[in-house]
């Protein structure tokens, strides 16, 4: 059957370790023990929308390691079709370690491995995969030139999460091509040349500043604001104490298609995206957070 959602992007095992306060330059902190964890914000865009009920397609590169053999089996188990995820020999997995703090806040650095190997020959593989789907998923821990090659073979709306931001902001041509741009203040902040932090006042005119579809900005614990050729409409979150932040960004990113799928305006799809991202920090881990609907009902009582 074909995907409804294509993904195309990384994915990571992720090292994890809590600890009370993420260390300052030249400190360091005693923290639990070690955990492996299937991540990677491609990757877990795919699982959050296939356990919101999407049939999704994963497009990427893991290393011909044991760490990418277990993150295809961990996508497969949520039924993604793998077939364009390709291994690359004698380079490794992309790694990510992750210092989750008591507060759930977290502090991340990828290492991209394989992910950085994703190539436009990969694309015209998938090309069809890239046209048939009603909404292609992107983030930026793949290269550039292949993020942007994707936005134009798509077929259907394209969603851009725009995370790590590149520090030299984003091509025209991909956000040229970009329907739905999803980033948080931090991001938006960098994709706008200003200092950070953004509030939200000076969010929504920067977002009407660039030069895509829609802008929907994420806030944390503050919500999102939906800024379209409408107007600009602020999205709360349901109120939660976080255990771990860790994914809530990509599953709210992976629970935008799925609304618009059903045929929900934007915004009611950002208020569904708000609810399935409150629901992901109230458990440890990516890919293991990540709910199906009957559970962020439950998550958020
Ligand atoms: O957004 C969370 C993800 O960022 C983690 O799973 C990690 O792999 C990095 O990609």
């Amino acid at each position: 059957m074909k995907a409804e959602i294509a993904v195309v992007g990384s994915a990571n095992l992720d090292l994890v370790v809590d600890v009370a306060k993420v260390p300052l330059v030249g400190e360091t902190v005693l923290g639990g023990d070690l955990r492996r964890i299937p991540g990677g914000k491609g990757a877990n865009q795919a699982v959050a929308a296939a356990r919101l009920g999407r049939r999704v397609a994963m497009i990427g590169r893991v290393g011909d390691d044991d760490a990418g053999n277990g993150l295809r089996t961990s996508l497969e188990s949520d039924e993604i079709d793998t077939t364009h995820l390709l291994s690359t020999p004698g380079t490794p997995s992309g790694i990510a370690f992750i210092a989750v703090q008591s507060d759930g806040d977290n502090s991340i650095i990828v290492s991209p491995g394989a992910n950085a190997h994703l190539s436009i020959d990969d694309l015209v593989a998938a090309e069809p995969t890239l046209e048939s789907a009603a909404v292609t998923l992107l983030q930026l821990e793949v290269p550039l030139n292949v993020v942007t090659a994707a936005a134009r073979m798509s077929g259907g709306t394209v969603i851009l999460n725009p995370a790590p931001a590149p520090p030299g902001g984003l091509p025209d041509a991909l956000l040229a091509h970009t329907d739905v741009l999803v980033p948080n203040q931090t991001e938006l902040a960098a994709l706008a040349g200003v200092d950070c932090p953004v509030y939200s006042t000076t969010a929504a005119d920067l977002a009407r500043g660039l030069p895509c579809g829609s802008v929907v900005v994420t806030l944390g614990a503050d919500g999102a604001l939906v800024v379209d050729p409408t107007g600009v409409t602020h999205i709360p979150a349901p109120i939660v104490t976080p255990v771990d932040t860790t994914a809530a960004g990509d599953s709210f990113c992976g629970a935008l298609p799925d609304a618009q799928i059903r045929g929900e305006t934007l915004t009611a799809a950002t208020e569904w995206a708000a609810r399935v991202g409150a629901a992901t920090t109230q458990r440890a881990g990516a890919q293991p957070s990540l709910p199906t609907p009957s559970e962020v009902e439950q998550l958020l009582g």
